[in-house]
């Protein structure tokens, strides 16, 4: 495989492949396992992530590269393989989340400025030689009455633009995820709420990107969709897909080469449903796939339970979203596929 950060690029939104996000922090992983009853260790988070790596059929049709969390890069498999070559095995990329999280923002209450720049030029020579290819940083926008204010705005697309900047300079491939809350507090927020600051926030990220000198080429864009909050919602899957298009094509340069978007507390077939509407009705100069992380696990998730005589099921329900969420990144998708199931 080319070492290009293009060609890198371009494997991981092409033939209607994605990416699996299974990069949850610690914290964040537990809170997944309290919802299943099951005690988070090292070797249960192991035992749930290699399930899903070694869906050998799902992964080689549909997911393009895996962004894992720090642990599980260098983590091995029950057998002694390392993971990272258990997803290279499978025909994907090995990925790595390299910030450290979202922290509250000093002066600016109610919003973050996601942390790890420090050390990281010297991390992601790690992580390249651990065999990752590319890398994620989510920076976090919440919506209120009064917020995002722009200067957190600013911070955040400064922050990504400074790690995109880095990682290719590491020779890896940089996702740019700026998240767009659907979900936090209030929550309640409308559709052209979501449109205004979604807009706001991408044209202030590759203005950012722009004066770092990140090559648009070598990068993967990571967006929220334009989405009514969560406690609001009644927007129609069209009306989603409509506005979103709308403000891609505003704000995303034609170089880049993909559109990977997060699903962000959707459920399962909303956020399939949404990508398939977009790409049945555009012709689009970037690919648009997913790069989901519930809503591609929790149907796996219930159906292990965290149960060594569930892997089985655990990958069937996996193999069925990830082909449900490919059909959608060929714009194929249609609710007959989920009961063929
Ligand atoms: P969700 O699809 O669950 O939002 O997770 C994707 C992700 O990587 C968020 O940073």
């Amino acid at each position: 495989m080319s070492e290009r950060l293009e060609d890198i690029a371009v494997a991981m939104v092409a033939n209607g492949r994605g990416l699996l996000a299974a990069d949850e922090s610690t914290a964040t992983i537990k809170k997944r396992f309290d919802s299943i009853g099951l005690e988070s260790t090292e070797n249960s988070r192991r035992d749930y992530r290699e399930m899903l790596l070694r869906s050998d059929d799902a992964m080689r049709e549909y997911i393009s590269g895996v962004i894992l969390y720090e642990e599980t890069l260098f983590q091995k498999a029950a057998d002694g393989t390392p993971l990272a070559d258990v997803i290279r095995n499978a025909g994907s990329i090995p990925g790595i989340k390299v910030d450290t999280g979202a922290k509250p923002m000093a002066h600016f209450p109610n919003e973050t400025i996601t942390e790890g720049l420090d050390g990281l030029a010297a991390r992601l020579a790690r992580y390249h030689e651990a065999g990752a290819r590319f890398a994620k940083w989510r920076g976090v926008i919440a919506i209120s009455d009064a917020l995002p204010t722009w200067g957190a705005i600013r911070a955040n697309a400064h922050a990504l633009a400074r790690y995109a900047a880095l990682c290719q300079e590491a020779k890896i491939v940089p996702i740019v995820e700026p998240e767009v809350l659907m979900d936090g507090a209030p929550g309640d927020h409308s559709i052209e709420r979501s449109e205004e600051v979604t807009e706001w926030v991408l044209r202030t990220v590759f203005e950012e990107l722009g004066e770092l000198r990140v090559r648009l080429e070598g990068m993967i864009l990571k967006p929220n969709m334009v989405i009514d909050g969560k406690k609001a919602r009644n927007a129609s899957v069209d009306e989603v897909a409509e506005r979103t298009i709308k403000v891609l094509k505003r704000t995303v340069p034609a170089a880049v080469p993909g559109i990977a978007f997060l699903s962000g507390g959707q459920s399962t077939e909303e956020a399939t449903a949404h990508l398939s509407a977009m790409n049945a009705a555009h012709d689009l100069p970037w690919k648009l796939t997913f790069s989901y992380g519930r809503a591609l696990q929790q149907e796996a998730l219930n159906a292990w339970g965290g149960k060594s005589e569930n892997v089985a099921a655990g990958q069937r329900a996996f193999a069925h979203r990830a082909k449900m969420c490919s059909l959608a990144a060929k714009g194929s998708w249609t609710k007959d596929f989920e009961k063929a199931a």
